[in-house]
């Protein structure tokens, strides 16, 4: 598979079937690779060389989907897209969180290593690429101020999206969907600049410095991490997320140079 792969190919994640099935339908030249029980789809988006990939949930899919992006196809960056829980107030459902920060939230080796880190590392916190970040940033505020061109005026209303916001900072992910205001509370406790809670971000992040790698993680705010938080999730994923991260994609491949 090697000598098919082209020079400066973008791994793009996603954790659910309805949030790549957008962009599906845009790739060119396509091939499909079974490995691992995962469909990698290996093509050129705007004219840029992809892999992509539904992970499945959780930290471990995560780890072991971006391990095989690399090992397998060479990708020399990642973007994961979807959704995750608000942990500040001042995101709304419907805003987009970028990841600046990733940190594992569950992982607690205290007394022998301080809370959050990862032991034997040093490190609690991953950092996206500069480079990768700005442009990824760019891309989402072309994408919010172009919301009338993907939205109907109802659905708009109906999902509350007239003042999108883009929140770039600390996203943080563990083996749960958080949907208890306890179990909120006591993590922003721990970590006051925590902006949204997911389930892969954290994980990616880790490979790829291990690899020396770019990544950089987009999230649709879904839910309030609360008891409200199953609400509609499904809905909002597919109606929402899903057009989000095709435009926000799409935004960012064509304003790509080509290598
Ligand atoms: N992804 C979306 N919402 C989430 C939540 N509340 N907890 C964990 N992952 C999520």
């Amino acid at each position: 598979m090697s000598n098919s792969i082209k020079p400066n190919t973008t791994g793009l994640i996603f954790a659910m079937r309805e949030e790549q099935e957008g962009l599906q339908s845009f790739i060119q030249n396509k091939k499909v690779h079974h490995i691992a029980k995962r469909d990698f789809i290996q093509g050129e988006l705007w004219g840029h060389p992809v892999v992509m990939v539904l992970s499945g949930i959780g930290k471990v899919a995560a780890a072991s989907t971006t391990s095989l992006l690399i090992h397998h196809f060479q990708v020399n960056q990642l973007i994961l897209s979807g959704v995750a829980g608000s942990t500040d107030p001042v995101l709304k459902v419907g805003d987009i969180v970028i990841g600046k920060e990733l940190l594992q939230h569950d992982i607690d080796a205290s007394p022998l290593f301080p809370r959050f880190e990862i032991p034997l590392t040093g490190k609690s916190r991953f950092f996206a690429q500069k480079d990768l970040l700005n442009e990824v940033q760019n891309a989402t505020t072309r994408f919010i101020q172009s919301m009338k061109q993907h939205f109907s005026s109802a659905q708009l209303d109906e999902f509350q999206l007239q003042n999108v916001k883009l929140h770039t900072g600390l996203i943080a992910s563990g083996d749960q969907f958080i949907h208890d205001s306890s179990v909120l509370n006591q993590l922003k406790q721990a970590l006051p600049d925590l902006l949204a809670v997911e389930m892969e971000g954290a994980a990616i992040a880790q490979v790829c410095e291990e690899h020396d790698l770019a990544f950089v993680i987009i999230r649709t705010i879904s839910d309030s991490a609360n008891e409200t938080a199953h609400i509609d999730f499904l809905s909002f994923v597919k109606n929402v997320a899903a057009p989000y991260s095709l435009g926000i994609l799409k935004n960012y491949f064509e304003n790509r140079i080509k290598s």
